[in-house]
């Protein structure tokens, strides 16, 4: 009976070893392809008039765009992968 409820134990904990990081990896997964799957312009269009109009792709230079990212992405509290689509987008 003892013994019975030791295995119990053990194939609860390998339980919560091995599911809860693969949860963990596979809800990670699910976040960046929701990102993943929004374009720079999506991304722009609902990202940066937040604060002020969205500004034109053509109003800087594509060196310029790249400093005003960097910027903005601290304002806009966007991720790395975010700021270069945007970036990215704004430079076409
Ligand atoms: C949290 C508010 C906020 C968000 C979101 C935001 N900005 Fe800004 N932005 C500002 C503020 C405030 C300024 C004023 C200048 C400064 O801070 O340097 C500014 C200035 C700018 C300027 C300079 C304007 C000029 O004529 O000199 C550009 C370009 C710009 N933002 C682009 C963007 C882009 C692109 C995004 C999206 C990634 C964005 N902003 C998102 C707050 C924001």
């Amino acid at each position: 009976m003892k013994i019975f409820y030791k295995n119990k134990l053990t194939i609860l904990t390998i339980i919560v070893i091995v599911i809860a990081p693969i949860m963990m990896i596979m809800n990670s997964c699910v976040v960046s392809q929701k990102i993943a799957a929004k374009s720079g312009a999506q991304l722009w269009a609902e990202n940066c008039q937040r604060c002020h109009n969205t500004p034109s792709p053509s109003t800087f230079s594509p060196e310029k765009w790249e400093t005003v990212g960097l910027h903005m992405q601290s304002r806009a509290l966007l991720t790395e992968t975010e700021k270069d689509k945007i970036v990215d987008f704004l430079k076409q």
